[in-house]
């Protein structure tokens, strides 16, 4: 069978975990527990075959970056999330996109991977427009998706998409 290493990165709190525990487990997370680093495994159909997805949670705090090298050279594609209610976690997206490129030595354009803007489900405490993810999307020449691990929006859509760009390489 097909397997695709996919890597989850972002800044602290925007839901990493509760993005890959939805939709492994299918199941929210309400409490937040920091991540250090945790793997999960999920068999797709992907155009008709089999695959397996093993999905890496990383640590969105930077006392645990120090497992980034060796995290992203074994990534195939890329989950990059921000919260759409923490306009601070959105400037860290770059960040993280330059340090994935560098260590893999490849251009932006030759990594697959999403931006993904996160809890879409709080409209009322949003501060980065839908606009300005798409923006920084078509800049950094990738998809753009908002999902939220609460309600379950999108999150197929991400693992698929991420799944679908990976298998091109
Ligand atoms: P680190 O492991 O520290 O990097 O954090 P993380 O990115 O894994 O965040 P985590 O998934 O632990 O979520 C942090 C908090 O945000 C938790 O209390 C979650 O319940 C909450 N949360 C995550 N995703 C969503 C979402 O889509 N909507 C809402 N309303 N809350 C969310
Ligand atoms: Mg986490």
């Amino acid at each position: 069978m097909e397997r695709h290493s996919i890597v989850v990165v972002g800044g602290g709190g925007v839901g990493k975990s509760a993005i890959t525990v939805r939709f492994v487990l299918n199941r929210f997370v309400t409490d937040y527990d920091p991540t250090i680093q945790d793997s999960y495994e999920k068999e797709i159909v992907l155009d008709q075959n089999k695959c397996l997805l093993d999905i890496l949670d990383t640590a969105g705090c930077e006392e645990f970056y120090y497992l980034q090298g060796i995290t992203y050279r074994t990534g195939d594609g890329f989950l990059i999330v921000y919260s759409i209610t923490d306009r601070s976690s959105f400037d860290l997206v770059t960040h993280f996109l330059h340090e994935i490129c560098q260590i893999k030595d490849l251009k932006e354009e030759e990594v697959p991977m999403i931006i993904v803007g996160n809890k879409c489900d709080l409209e009322v405490e949003r501060e980065v427009s839908y606009q300005e993810g798409q923006d920084l999307a078509r800049l950094k020449h990738c998809k753009f998706i908002e999902t939220s691990a609460r309600t379950n929006q999108n999150l197929e859509e991400v693992f698929y998409a991420i799944a679908r760009e990976t298998k091109q390489i």
